[in-house]
Order: C-alpha cells, then sequence, then structure tokens
C-alpha cells in the first residue's frame, strides 16, 4: 500500500476516507497502538463500576478494582471467547463471571475460579500461573488529571508525551475547578455519524464552515438575542452560544488555529465566555481565593475554542465538553458526547456547561445535525467517481512556524487537515 502516493502536501486522494483496506490500517497502525482515551476516572467511582469501551477494533473494559486501582482488559472470556459484559456500564461487584460456563475472574482479570475447581484441567496448560487463563489487560495504561488512557501497545511515547501541547485540554478543564479536578456527569449522548472519522476532525477547526453551515440557526438566534436585550438590557449566555455561529467570514478568518506534532491543534477561543454578572463573579471569587488573583486570570484568559486530540478527540475545555471518536467502518463512527461538572464551582457555572451541551453538542441540536448532513453528503461525493482529490490549498504556503508548531496567518487556513495527514502518514507508514 503506496500511503505516501495518496497525500500530496496540498491535496489528498479520496479514498484515504473511504477504502475498507486503508481503515484496517488505520486500526492496526493507529487506533491500536496510539494513547486511546477511555473515561473519567469518577465513571466508575466504586470498586467493581466498569465502562465498556472500543480501543481500535477492540472490545475493552474499564474497571476500578477494590485497591481503587482502575484496569482496562479485552471484553473476552479466556476459556471460549465470550464477551463477558454485554452492557455499557455497571457494577460487577467482586467478580467478571462468565455466562457461558462460569469462569470467574478478579477485578484485575486474573482469574478466580473455574466450576468443580481446576482439577478438570490438571495437566494441561491450562492453570493459574498461565497468562492465557487470564482477561488480557491493554499494554499501558495512565491516567492525566482524571482521564484515563490505555495503549495496546507496549512500547511507545508515554501518555505525557503522546499529548504534547494537547495536554493544555485537560490542564484547561481542571484549573476551572477551585478544586482543580471535575467530575463526569453520567450521561453520554452517542452518535452514528455515517462518514469517516476524519470529517469530524478537520470540521472542529473549520472556522471557514460556522457562518456556511450553521447560518439558519445564528441568524434566528441574533435576532433573538438582539430582541431580549433591547427589552431587557441584557440576554442569557445561551443565546450567544448559538448567535455567534452567524459571524461574519471576516471575524473566523482572524480566529487563528495552532498546529502541533503529531496533528494535535487548537482553535483559539472567539466567544465571550466571561460575562459580568453575579455568578460569574461569585464563581471568579471561589477561583481567587483558590489560586490568588494572578494565577486565576492566567486559567480564565486561556485562549482556547477546542483542542484536539488527533484522531479522535475534541475537548472544549472553558465549557466542560469532551467528544471521543469510536471508529467503526471507513463511512461509520460512533462519537460519544460527555461534560463534566468543575468540582467546587457554583451550579449556575455548571448550567452553562448544560446549556452547551444541549444546545450545541447533543444530536438533537441544530448545529451538530448541520455537521452531521455536511459529513454524509461529503461521504457521498467521495464514494462517487466526480473526482479523485480533496483539496487542502486554502492559504497553503502562507503559515508560520515557531519550533514545531504551526501558527495559522489566516482562521480560514486549511493548515489544520495539512497538519492532521502529516500525522497520518507518520502513523500509517512506520514498521
Ligand atoms: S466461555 Fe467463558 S466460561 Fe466458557
Ligand atoms: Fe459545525
Amino acid at each position: 500500500m503506496d500511503i505516501q502516493a495518496l497525500v500530496e502536501p496540498d491535496r489528498v486522494h479520496r479514498t484515504v476516507y473511504t477504502d475498507s483496506e486503508i481503515f484496517e490500517r488505520e486500526m492496526t497502525h493507529i487506533f491500536e497502538r496510539i494513547w486511546v482515551y477511555c473515561g473519567h476516572e469518577t465513571q466508575v467511582p466504586n470498586p467493581g463500576d466498569y465502562h465498556t469501551v472500543r480501543i481500535g477494533r477492540q472490545p475493552m473494559i474499564m474497571v476500578r478494582d477494590r485497591s481503587g486501582e482502575i484496569h482496562v482488559l479485552h471484553n473476552r472470556c479466556p476459556h471460549r471467547g465470550v464477551q463477558l459484559c454485554g452492557n455499557t456500564h455497571g457494577n460487577t461487584g467482586r467478580s467478571f463471571v462468565c455466562s457461558y460456563h462460569a469462569w470467574s475472574f478478579h477485578l484485575d482479570g486474573s482469574l478466580k475460579t473455574i466450576p468443580l475447581g481446576e482439577e478438570a484441567y490438571r495437566g494441561t496448560r491450562m492453570n493459574k500461573s498461565n497468562p492465557d487463563c487470564r482477561m488480557k489487560a491493554a499494554a499501558r495504561v495512565a491516567n492525566y488529571r482524571g482521564f484515563i488512557f490505555a495503549s495496546l501497545a507496549a512500547d511507545g511515547p508515554s501518555l505525557e508525551e503522546f499529548l504534547g501541547e494537547a495536554r493544555v485540554a485537560f490542564d484547561d478543564m481542571c484549573d476551572r475547578s477551585p478544586e482543580g479536578k471535575v467530575t463526569v456527569v453520567p450521561v453520554c449522548h452517542r452518535v452514528i455519524q455515517h462518514s469517516n472519522w476524519k470529517f469530524f476532525m478537520e470540521n472542529q477547526l473549520d472556522a471557514l464552515h460556522p457562518s456556511v453551515t450553521h447560518q439558519s440557526t445564528g441568524v434566528a438566534a441574533t435576532r433573538v438575542e438582539k430582541a431580549i436585550a433591547e427589552k431587557e438590557g441584557s440576554a442569557p449566555l445561551h443565546y450567544h452560544m448559538l448567535s455567534t455561529f452567524a459571524s461574519s467570514f471576516e471575524m473566523w478568518d482572524k480566529v487563528q488555529t495552532l498546529n502541533f506534532p503529531h496533528g494535535h491543534g487548537i482553535l483559539k477561543a472567539y466567544m465571550g465566555l466571561r460575562p459580568q454578572d453575579p455568578d460569574t463573579r461569585a464563581y471568579e471569587a471561589l477561583l481567587a481565593k483558590a489560586y490568588g488573583r494572578k494565577r486565576m486570570e492566567e486559567y480564565l484568559s486561556r485562549s482556547i475554542h477546542h483542542v484536539l486530540v488527533y484522531p479522535y478527540l475534541s475537548v472544549q475545555s472553558p465549557l466542560q465538553q469532551l467528544r471521543c471518536l469510536r471508529p467503526l467502518g471507513p463511512d461509520k463512527t460512533l462519537s460519544e458526547i460527555w461534560h463534566f461538572r468543575l468540582d467546587g464551582a457554583p451550579e449556575a457555572i455548571y448550567r452553562r456547561s448544560l446549556w452547551y451541551y444541549n444546545l450545541v453538542n447533543s444530536p438533537a441540536t441544530m448545529i451538530n445535525a448541520d455537521d452531521l448532513e455536511n459529513w454524509t453528503k461529503g461521504q457521498w461525493g467521495l464514494e462517487s467517481e466526480g473526482g479523485d482529490w480533496v483539496s487542502f490549498h486554502r492559504h497553503f504556503g502562507t503559515d508560520t512556524r515557531e519550533g514545531d508548531v504551526t501558527l495559522s496567518t489566516h482562521g480560514t487556513s486549511e493548515v489544520v487537515m495539512r497538519n492532521q495527514f502529516d500525522a497520518w502518514v507518520r502513523y500509517m507508514t512506520q514498521d
């Protein structure tokens, strides 16, 4: 497979979005090697709590054991292969018990009991010291500020090296809490997108599309926001969450993107998220008490709209949102949409996050729905024989470089996609 021939500096061949052999290679060379987000530690607060999660093509279980440690295990019985957890989440008690022949396993995946004892296996290679008798564990598990990641590869960069500059996604989210941590809201919207996972990742930092794709919503929200402001002096922040999508091309072109190694990136802030209402002032007082004014200012003035952890996470840290992709096929992608509470922050601040979750990221919103339609139509277009190449020429050659960061001189530059494909080629061509 000549990967390099499919990706040129300014365009890529359509098959990288449509070909099933390429998809399989993405699974083996990218998703089943890199650090993949499994969930937040607060999703499994008690011993026996588990969440099932997909890493590449592998069904896995994230579980907390009785000592408090979190494990990530293959969801497969070592006896004859039956999946051990059929639910998305729950509490398994003190052990996993297989529904077929009742082999049971400790919460770290090691074998606990076999019906009628191990006698029946005497003289065979199946005994407790054989690793084939346990639920296989992910090669590596690591925690960054409460966010749990696993890698199926024994070697490779550490989690912190992999995240690189994108670590700020989690720092920014946690630093906004007076206690320095967040708690997951245990409701996850799940959407199946009928398009390749790359559409989502490219779209996250695509500043040219919002005022087109989201025009109808943005314009309508602007009208209502204005009417309320005229009547009552100001409109609640959630109108702004929608009206801002209708900003002009010129405004979007001024929003900068930062493009990091490994395909990660940041779309800088463009929404005003620091209104001076009593709720915000009370919240800021708590932060100032916890960290001092100087650090609070530093935390609240980071310029972030989204942080992308390539190739599967979009984190909107100022509003505590996280979207995670689980690719299912070249034209099928599961996205999990989560949001978080800032520990120790007032309820009103959480309500803001909830508004955004429901207004922008939920499958029922007019924002997400418009994006989904574009990506489906994009998939159809790329599956057709109407042309072979996908163009990423916009502002090609005009971006500036500082060390290993590429900064867009125009917010609408397609440097975002060029940078993502740079990482993609590296992953896909490594041994
Ligand atoms: S398949 Fe699990 S106990 Fe037999
Ligand atoms: Fe969009």
